[in-house]
């Protein structure tokens, strides 16, 4: 045991993300309901707890973990977490400490980020129209996730804005968010919107292939292809114009299963071994039953050796129903 954590088709898992709470401040249109019934606390991992799973994970092999939610940084005391966990930095066992965010208590945390040992953050805006920006979260204000991207920045942070690519809603803005991003020094990643949980917009007219996107861009951008990897599922090509660097996330018009690094668990300690799959294995219940970690090590194991090839993104053209049906919110993407 304590061995590497390498699945049945070869793939080492050295990235794991973490859900560390399913709230969140905004409702992005793609991601939640409007109404949304949270989880009761009681049923949360401890911060105790989710430190000493990340621990087990980090000792298994894992080099980059990413907090995310529903919003990470609307944890109470999230920074503890951060705090705790920055040891593994400190010793060398981790390349990385991050988190994903939707940008709104940044200006607040900026700081404390940075002094955990945190180098670059992927902070989400979709659009740079406040009106838009407020339809799609239904409720965020941009001007204070730009103040709290600002702060990431003053901190020493460098942050990568995450635009998920919707049909009518952003589709003819995305060339001018790249030209504004490289211009303040940030990498823009674009992400297909994913088949996941009703929400109650239709998906399959919200969908928009970002190999659309690529051609619609190469008219006015000279885009190279670039090596660039981040140990995520992005794939980067330079802008010749702008200097700086475009994601692209296509886990439906280019999927990029077979080069997969990572599981995610939930902050009620469910393990994903695939974001686009139901299979989930509980982690809580060995880590609850003893203080012992021999248990944990042993329920990773059988996960791992279930993970799958690859997701099962579909969206029934009949039914319109999505075949994964948890939110993303869940899982954090
Ligand atoms: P970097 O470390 O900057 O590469 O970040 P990342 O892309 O790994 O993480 P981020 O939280 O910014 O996620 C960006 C988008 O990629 C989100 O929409 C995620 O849902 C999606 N994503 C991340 N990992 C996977 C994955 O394994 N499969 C699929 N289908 N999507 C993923
Ligand atoms: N499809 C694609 N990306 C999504 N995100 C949330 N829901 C979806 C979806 N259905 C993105 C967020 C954030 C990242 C963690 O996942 O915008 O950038
Ligand atoms: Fe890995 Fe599943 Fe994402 Fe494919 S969809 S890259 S298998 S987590």
């Amino acid at each position: 045991q304590a061995g590497p954590l390498v699945d049945t088709f070869g793939r080492a898992v050295t990235y794991l993300r973490v859900s560390v709470t399913d709230r969140c401040d905004f409702r992005c249109v793609y991601c939640m309901s409007e109404h949304m019934t949270f989880l009761p606390k009681q049923d949360l991992l401890s911060l105790e707890e989710l430190d000493r799973l990340c621990s087990a994970f980090v000792l298994r092999g894992v080099r980059k973990l990413r907090l995310t939610g529903g919003e990470p940084l609307v944890r109470r005391d999230v920074m503890t977490l951060f705090r705790s966990l920055s040891r593994h930095i400190e010793s060398g066992k981790l390349d990385e400490l991050t988190v994903t965010t939707n940008g709104s208590q940044l200006a607040r945390y900026a700081a404390d980020l940075a002094a955990c040992g945190v180098k670059r953050i992927n902070v989400s805006i979709d659009t740079l129209d406040p009106v838009k920006f407020r339809a799609i979260t239904r409720w965020g204000e941009l001007a204070r996730v730009l103040e709290g991207v600002k702060a990431a920045q003053a901190a020493g942070i460098k942050v990568k804005i995450n635009a998920v690519a919707l049909k009518d809603v952003n589709e003819h803005e995305i060339g001018a968010m790249m030209e504004w991003a490289h211009g303040e020094g940030h990498d823009l990643s674009l992400i297909e919107v994913m088949p996941l949980g009703e929400v109650g917009e239709e998906r399959v007219d919200q969908y928009l292939p970002l190999s659309a996107v690529r051609e619609q861009l190469s008219e006015r951008f000279t885009l190279t292809d670039i090596a660039y990897r981040t140990g995520g599922p992005a794939r980067y090509v330079e802008v010749k114009e702008t200097g700086g660097r475009l994601g692209f996330i296509t886990p439906l018009t280019h999927n990029f299963c077979e080069g997969c690094n990572r599981v995610r668990v939930t902050c009620t300690g469910t393990l994903y071994m695939c974001l686009g799959q139901e299979d989930v294995a509980d982690l809580r219940a060995p880590l609850r039953a003893s203080a012992d970690d021999a248990l944990l090590h042993r329920a990773i194991d059988d996960a791992i050796f279930r993970k799958p090839k690859g997701h099962d993104f579909v969206i029934d053209r009949k039914t319109r129903q999505p075949a994964v049906g948890r939110h993303m919110s869940t899982t954090g993407g």
